[in-house]
């Protein structure tokens, strides 16, 4: 989604700007854009395409000392120059970058045409711009002020005047915006990894938040004008942790983390005195913990398929009552928030609109929502009820991979509490404990054998067609699979429970579509036996996952990876991590952005 950043402060800010946007490329964008202030003027510069498009016709030295830059994602108009931001009003004084939706943009641009305003793009957010010209009385931070009480949506903006130079306005709602507090510089952006190369210290802008920025100051105030009171807080994240540090692509490097992410997820929180997990951050005393008689968990995407892993989980060991529902359809359904509930709000990002938006709406109607989340200070943190950081560390590549492992790890360590508070003995307590501790060697084994999935992604990533299909408590990891093919390689694929195929996907079969049939060592191995031997008598071709060992499998298939023994209940962590490097060669094989694959947005921060 677009990223936004603004900078005051003695640098060169054309140069401080397209640094902070290419540390911003990660989260998706189509065209970008800077403006700085030169000599009592605004220079506006974007285009369509990457960063390196915009630098080409970037002049080699502009002065200016302060500027805001933009990262679009298109919403509201296609892609090209125009669209792209900054955006400015008429007299060409004022510039404004926006991240967000305007939803009632239309109503309010009739009424500024009507008042004499010119349009350029086709975009929601110019009209920020002309709204903001049309209350302007010598008074930025005012007018601002003014503005986004007239606007309906959601926005993170920063706003500069050619007649108030070396002053940035920022204002948030619903969308992220983070001041960088500097050393004689100051930094607003969407997110922190664009200011992380200069400062450490932030601070979180809130909703219905304003804040001024000069190069040696700042202020935040609320839309009444009454001064709010902000905590600095400290990044944990190092440079080198969003740079590539020699990998081809983030992708790959997050996949090859896992052995180390998974286990900096269990640090500190695993008790073998009384063989259970410790989450301080939940906030919950052991008497809500026990009082808890069902588990909701609501999230998107990558998230989604973590959280249904989540579910069978907490249902199997703990027998407490557990689903996964898509944020986005949850808070619509107008939700019936049940006694004794907890909520997991599931997110790496912690930005996602359609889980922060079905969080608040749970909230609201009295639900106590836990956040499992990467991005430290992110929103779902902020405002849930307490919850987990997953640690696994900077996710930069769009695809999602070692956080799905981290949400998997933050949820056996919770499953394992309620298992042991329910009625899980210390010795099953234990053994769960050292089959959970087992599987970052296990991951790493798994990445020791990549070259043979490199192989298999040579021979198969000319199909059109994939199916991908698990069972129980692999069947979301099948889903995980399709979704990590289709966004990264854009081969069409779908991930199913394999029971059901006979249903209606069998007639997709044939010799040109392949499946990948998630085969590990548990109670339903036998039936997903049947389900492939069913696609290879309609001669479709058939790759398996299957277990060190498991011989029979070979017979069946026309290809087997194999993974490590390890305790059925731990085989997600094992299944999904060769699936995600299938896809990655399969996408190298293809020739795709892999880090930043077409269509897609990092941090989904609108509907
Ligand atoms: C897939 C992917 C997306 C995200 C989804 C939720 O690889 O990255 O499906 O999982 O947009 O994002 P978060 O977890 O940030 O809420």
């Amino acid at each position: 989604m677009c990223g936004i950043i603004g900078y005051c402060g003695p640098k060169p800010a054309a140069n401080v700007l397209v640094e902070g946007l290419r540390r911003l490329e990660y989260r998706g964008y189509d065209s970008a854009g800077i403006s700085v202030l030169k000599e009592g003027n605004l220079t506006v510069f974007k285009k369509k395409g990457k960063i390196n498009d915009l630098k080409s016709i970037l002049p080699d030295h502009i002065n200016g000392k302060s500027g805001i830059g933009h990262t679009r994602w298109a919403t509201h108009g296609e892609v090209n120059d125009i669209n792209a931001h900054p955006h400015t009003d008429v007299s060409g004084r004022i510039a404004i970058v926006h991240n967000g939706i305007i939803e009632n943009f239309t109503s309010l641009r009739e009424k500024l045409v009507e008042e004499g305003s010119e349009f350029k793009s086709e975009t929601d957010s110019e009209v920020i711009a002309h709204l903001i010209s049309s209350l302007y009385d010598g008074d930025l931070e005012r007018s601002v002020k003014q503005a986004v009480q007239l606007l309906k949506g959601t926005y993170g903006i920063i706003v500069m005047h050619a007649d108030e130079p070396g002053l940035l306005v920022g204002a948030r709602n619903g969308s992220p915006l983070v001041l960088g507090v500097g050393d004689g510089e100051m930094f607003l952006a969407s997110d922190v990894t664009a200011i992380i190369a200069h400062t450490k210290q932030v601070i979180y802008i809130e909703d219905g938040e304003v804040v001024r920025i000069t190069a040696d100051d700042y202020a935040t105030t609320d839309l009444k004008d009454r001064p709010v009171d902000k905590k600095i807080e400290f990044i944990s994240w190092e440079l080198e942790e969003i740079e590539k540090e020699g990998y081809s692509h983030f992708m790959e490097k997050e996949i090859l983390e896992q052995p180390e992410s998974i286990r900096r997820g269990m640090q500190g929180r695993i008790d073998l005195e009384f063989a259970t997990g410790h989450l301080g951050g939940l906030n919950m005393t052991s008497q809500e913990l026990i009082n808890i008689e069902r588990v909701k968990i609501i999230a998107a995407g990558t998230s989604f398929h973590a959280g249904m892993v989540a579910a069978y989980l907490l249902e199997s060991i703990a027998r407490l009552p557990a689903t996964a529902e898509l944020a986005s359809e949850l808070r619509y359904r107008n939700p019936i928030v049940e006694r004794n509930t907890v909520y997991f709000a599931v997110s790496q990002s912690g930005e996602t609109a359609d889980t922060l938006y079905a969080m608040r709406e749970l909230q609201r109607k009295g639900a106590r929502v836990l956040g499992v989340c990467n991005v430290v200070g992110s929103t779902i943190p902020r405002e849930s009820d307490g919850g987990v950081y997953i640690h696994s560390g900077p996710e930069i590549a769009v695809a999602s991979t070692k956080a799905f492992t981290s949400q998997l790890t933050a949820f056996y360590l919770f499953s394992l509490i309620m298992a042991r508070m329910r009625h899980m003995g210390t010795d099953t307590g234990l053994s769960f404990i050292k089959n959970l501790e087992s599987v970052p060697e296990r991951v790493a084994e798994i990445i020791d054998r990549r070259d043979q999935l490199l192989a298999l992604a040579r021979k198969y990533s000319g199909a059109k067609d994939f199916l991908f299909l698990g069972r129980g408590i692999n069947y979301p990891v099948a889903l995980e699979g399709a979704l990590k093919l289709k966004e990264i390689s854009y081969i069409h694929a779908e991930g199913y429970s394999a029971a059901e195929i006979k249903h209606g996907p069998i007639a997709l079969i044939n010799e040109t579509t392949p499946s990948m049939f998630l085969v590990p060592e548990d109670s339903l191995r036998d039936k997903v036996i049947t389900s492939m031997k069913e696609v290879k008598a309609r001669r479709g071709p058939v790759i398996a996952l299957a277990v060190d060992g498991d011989q029979e499998i070979a017979g069946i298939a026309d290809d087997v990876f194999y993974v490590p023994q390890s305790h059925e209940l731990t085989y997600p962590f094992l299944m999904v991590v060769p699936l995600q490097l299938f896809s990655y060669y399969c996408a190298l094989e293809l020739g795709r952005n892999v880090d930043q694959p077409r269509n897609l947005a990092k941090s989904v921060t609108v509907e």
